[in-house]
């Protein structure tokens, strides 16, 4: 089977062709990071309009790249939610012409199930397992005991994770997107803050980070620029791994785990993958490579793929131009 799968939900473009399971022909994307710099932030319109401008191309390319023509395509598969709805709206629309002109069937993956089935691409999935979340817009634990069955377990009250990165560094002064610069400056720091570590004990597997976002805010407030930058970033960092370090272990004592995955953009993150290792070292856990991690076609054929055999009614959106899919 081969799928040809378009991602839009952000600031990325990227379309890609996987041959099964995790075969992958190609892969192509454009990402929008450098132009949001200078806002600090994506702007849903600007996204959009970009979007457009390069989708076209894309699907050329991709199929180029994977040496193969429309003809020999099983599927087009693309993201349908969550995400900026204008910019989804590109992709569904261009996905939604591609299969229509070519006679194919078209599915809508969620974003979230996306990402993953990135870890599905480095090594096939063993349940029950644990999928952790971690991204600009979502911190969730998801359990699942079979293919395309999702159970959420806990997720953010507030901000997400990446979110909370975003915000602090911006209060900072660092610039966006905030996750990586903090990373690589919690490096270099100490933590001598000692922000407040937000467990939530009454609220489970829950996670907060409004309060820690708020608790730096205070300190700049207090201390201005006497700030020491990289023990800011240390302590920031310390706080959010304490707490999940926490939440993970809580799962671990109450559920069932062969594996557990950590997909998303904060997967990115050096001092994350540093304390799995030294604290979950017999966990089997699994974090996909950094491309996989952050936004990108390839997860979204790669859910597709196993959405697709496990749902035959899906068969049923096939030809006709009636793609079938709710945002
Ligand atoms: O998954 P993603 O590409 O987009 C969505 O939100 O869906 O994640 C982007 C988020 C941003 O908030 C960014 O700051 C964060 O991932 N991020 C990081 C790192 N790299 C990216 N956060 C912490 N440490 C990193 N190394
Ligand atoms: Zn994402």
């Amino acid at each position: 089977m081969i799928i040809l799968a378009i991602e839009s939900s952000c600031d990325e473009t990227s379309v890609a062709v996987l041959k099964d399971e995790r075969e992958i022909l190609s892969h192509v994307l454009v990402s929008q990071m450098d132009v949001f710099k200078k806002f600090g932030g994506v702007v849903p319109e600007i996204a959009s309009r970009n979007h457009v401008s390069v989708i076209t191309q894309l699907i050329d390319q991709a199929l180029k790249n994977a040496h193969i023509s429309p003809q020999d395509l099983s599927l087009v598969a693309v993201t349908e939610g969550p995400g900026l709805i204008g910019a989804l709206l590109v992709g569904v629309n261009a996905a939604t012409a591609f299969a229509y002109a070519n006679q194919l069937p078209i599915i809508g993956v969620n974003h979230l199930a996306g990402h993953i089935y990135s870890a599905n691409l480095i090594q096939p999935f063993q349940f029950p397992l644990l999928a952790f979340l971690v991204s600009g817009g979502h911190t969730e634990l998801v359990y699942m005991k079979e293919h395309m069955s999702f159970e959420v377990i806990g997720e953010t009250l507030d901000d997400a994770v990446g979110e909370a990165y975003d915000k602090v560094a911006k209060m900072l002064g660092l610039g966006y997107p905030g996750g990586p610069i903090i990373d690589q400056l919690a490096l270099l720091g100490e933590d001598t803050y000692h922000l407040p570590r937000p467990k939530l004990e009454s609220h489970g597997l829950n996670f907060s980070f409004s309060g820690l976002k708020s608790a730096v805010a205070n300190i700049i407030g207090k201390e201005k620029e006497k700030i020491n930058i990289n023990n800011m970033c240390t302590s920031f960092q310390s706080a959010v791994l304490e707490v999940i370090q926490f939440k993970l272990e809580k799962v671990y004592d109450h559920y069932e785990v062969n594996q557990t995955i950590v997909v998303g953009g904060v997967a990115a993150n050096i001092g994350l993958r540093r304390m799995l290792e030294q604290q979950f070292q017999s966990r089997n856990i699994i974090v996909p490579p950094l491309n996989y991690c952050t936004d990108n076609a390839v997860m979204i054929a790669a859910a597709a793929f196993h959405q697709y055999h496990l749902n035959p009614s899906f068969k049923d959106y096939v030809l006709g131009g009636q793609a079938n899919l709710s945002l």
